[in-house]
């Protein structure tokens, strides 16, 4: 009899199942949700890169192809690594089941596209990262999508907006760059009253400070490059949902175009996921001082601070409401693109950096980087200012933080 590891064996030399993981804490599942161990009883997840899988016999081969048999086929169907990270985000979001997706923009793309079809029609917050904004502008309408795109923090566009073929609504809260804040409870129930399928894009929280499905989301989709790797190592996505949306609606899409996570980034991000609550607040809580340090020069100088912890943002009871605690990432804007690139230009120590979620504090002028691809109009629509800075705060010691914020804004005259 030639060996194989199987699923059935890991499970057995663990002795975990759903019922009894599920019950634990988000510390507890952070940190375990989701381990399976080989009979090698190692205490790191194991990494298994492999494509493939050997199989005893003939026999059990096409069981496992039937369906009859629940070991692993191929690693574009399952891997065991990828497998346990699924599993805890799963479990750390509070949802029946996630598939994880080789990066964010994946997850998005496979979130959409696994569930519209030609005379569908999709309403989007016009706020949102520009990739997003550049599927729902120009690759849904490619095969036939209707795409409306709104002011998501104001509820009654999202009424106004619902069509008889409206069946997905998608948007970021907060939003990428401008902090845009969506009362989830409010358009959840709106979508489902209406039968339409609501898919947040909840990258800037991560489920350590957020968990859009307790205000009844029906799909999250993750960057898992933000937050839960948060080092800044691999790109990462990852689609959660209902069994029946995951299994019946995502797997089909999945299995077949193959925007599949290598085990290798997977076991990273399983890495990240043990840290992640302890690295958002920490960020948070930075956040909010060096928020609270820059808020009075900037406004002084006639510019806005567009911050979710800060009580001066529009949102501010909501974010207060929907978040655990503000996030890492802040933005604010200064007189133009001349006076934003001096802040940049003038930093020492926070990295001119267009990431997000990493455990350096980094900065980025969205209309020059990750909104460049979109047109002057559809920026200046979305909010996206000419002297918009983005602010991803990391771990560093906030006294450094406030000194180099400080310079910067000194030698570009505020
Ligand atoms: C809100 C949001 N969604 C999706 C993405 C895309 O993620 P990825 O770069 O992992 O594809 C990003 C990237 O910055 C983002 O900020």
């Amino acid at each position: 009899m030639r060996a194989a590891y199987s699923l059935a064996t890991m499970k057995k030399t663990t002795g975990m199942d759903r019922k009894v993981t599920q019950k634990w804490r988000p510390a507890t599942q952070a940190v375990r949700g989701g381990t399976w161990r080989s009979e090698h009883g190692e205490t790191s997840e194991a990494l298994f890169l492999t494509s493939g899988y050997t199989y005893d016999d003939a026999a059990t081969v096409a069981a496992r192809f039937a369906g009859e048999d629940d070991g692993m086929t191929y690693s574009r169907l399952q891997n065991p690594t990828v497998a346990m990270l699924e599993e805890r985000i799963a479990l750390m979001e509070g949802a029946e089941a996630c598939r994880a997706q080789a990066s964010g923009m994946a997850a998005m793309t496979a979130a959409l596209l696994c569930q519209l079809s030609a005379g569908d029609h999709c309403v989007a917050a016009r706020a949102a990262f520009g990739s997003c904004r550049w599927l729902v502008d120009h690759l849904l309408p490619r095969f036939g999508i209707e795409t409306t795109v709104i002011d998501s923090a104001v509820n009654e566009e999202w009424d106004k907006a619902i069509r008889p073929n409206t069946k997905v609504f998608f948007f970021e809260s907060p939003a990428n760059p401008t902090l845009d804040i969506v009362d989830m409870e409010y358009v959840c129930k709106l979508a489902t009253a209406h039968g339409i399928t609501t898919v947040v894009d909840n990258a800037f929280c991560s489920p350590a400070l957020q968990r859009p499905m307790e205000f009844g989301a029906d799909v999250v989709a993750y960057s898992a490059t933000k937050l839960m790797d948060g080092q800044g190592r691999v790109l990462a996505g990852a689609v959660c949902g209902s069994e029946e949306f995951i299994n019946e609606t995502l797997l089909p899409f999945q299995r077949n175009t193959g925007p599949n996570i290598a085990p290798f980034n997977a076991w990273v991000v399983l890495k990240g996921l043990e840290t992640l609550s302890l690295r958002a607040h920490k960020q948070s809580e930075t956040a909010l001082k060096l928020g609270r340090f820059m808020e009075e020069r900037i406004v002084a100088a006639g510019g806005t601070m567009l911050h979710p912890g800060l009580p001066s943002h529009p949102s501010y009871d909501l974010a207060q409401q929907q978040m655990d605690a503000c996030g890492p990432i802040f933005s604010f804007v200064v007189d133009g693109r001349a006076q934003a690139h001096a802040i940049l230009d003038a930093l020492q120590l926070i990295d001119i950096s267009n990431n997000i979620g990493d455990a350096r504090s980094l900065m980025c002028h969205p209309a020059s980087t990750t909104h460049a691809g979109l047109t002057d109009e559809d920026r200046a629509e979305m909010g996206v200012l000419e002297g918009m800075l983005r602010v991803n705060v990391g771990l560093e010691d906030v006294e450094d933080l406030i000194e180099d914020m400080d310079g910067a804004l000194g030698v570009a005259g505020l």
